[in-house]
């Protein structure tokens, strides 16, 4: 993929093998967006946005919002939030990832992409997020994908089940350098 094509937004990821891409989101995926985002499977673990909120993060530079599509075909699949692209410390967020069909490793593969999209080609020195305490799914893909716990904001968001505790953590330059170097594979030797 060319510098231009990730600062345009379009991105896929073929290296696990899966086929999962991202493409901006553009406003008439809203409904698709908010149906997702309000969807029984994925709302204890989000805090639903407004309408005018995805909007304003399709239209503000400091964020990207993006359109995941995978399997045959390359339906939509759910969609993504990155913000901090334009942030003076190089501090990335992924505010936002949702995947409606789970459990098939469209996660992990975007994760792994967002990650690559965040270091390389939006010059991250830190990409970080928050994760509800209560996300078991969602903190095993994190620490399985290198993010480390920084720690907790206590009691920080109320829910109809009472306060959550959320978890920050976060993945630097050369830890993902190191990641990537360790899954590359290591070159034969001439006989
Ligand atoms: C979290 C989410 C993005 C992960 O995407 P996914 O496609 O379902 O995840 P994957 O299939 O790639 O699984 C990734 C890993 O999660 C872990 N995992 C999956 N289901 C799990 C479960 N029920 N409990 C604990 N860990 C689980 C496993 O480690 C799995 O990897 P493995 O099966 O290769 O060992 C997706 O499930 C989702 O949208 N959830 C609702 C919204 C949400 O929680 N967003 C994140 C907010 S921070």
């Amino acid at each position: 993929m060319r510098k231009s094509d990730a600062a345009a937004g379009a991105a896929s990821a073929t290296r696990s093998g899966l086929k999962v891409r991202l493409r901006p989101t553009m406003l008439s995926d809203l409904d698709f967006v908010q149906s997702v985002e309000n969807d029984p499977a994925n709302r204890p673990f989000i805090t639903p946005w407004e309408r005018v909120q995805h909007e304003g993060a399709i239209r503000i530079p400091d964020f990207r919002h993006f359109i995941a599509e995978a399997g045959e075909g390359w339906p939509s699949a759910g969609f993504v939030i990155l913000q901090g692209c334009r942030n003076p410390h190089a501090a990335v967020e992924l505010k936002r990832i949702v995947i409606q069909p789970k459990g098939l490793g469209y996660g992990r593969a975007l994760v792994r992409l967002l990650a690559e999209m965040a270091f390389r080609d939006l010059g991250a020195h830190r990409f970080w997020l928050d994760v509800k305490e209560s996300n078991a799914r969602a903190l095993a893909l994190y620490r399985d994908e290198g993010f480390v716990e920084e720690g907790r904001l206590r009691d920080s968001v109320k829910t109809e089940g009472g306060w959550q505790s959320l978890v920050v953590m976060s993945m630097l330059r050369d830890e993902h350098a190191a990641r990537v170097a360790a899954a590359a594979p290591v070159p034969e030797e001439n006989p």
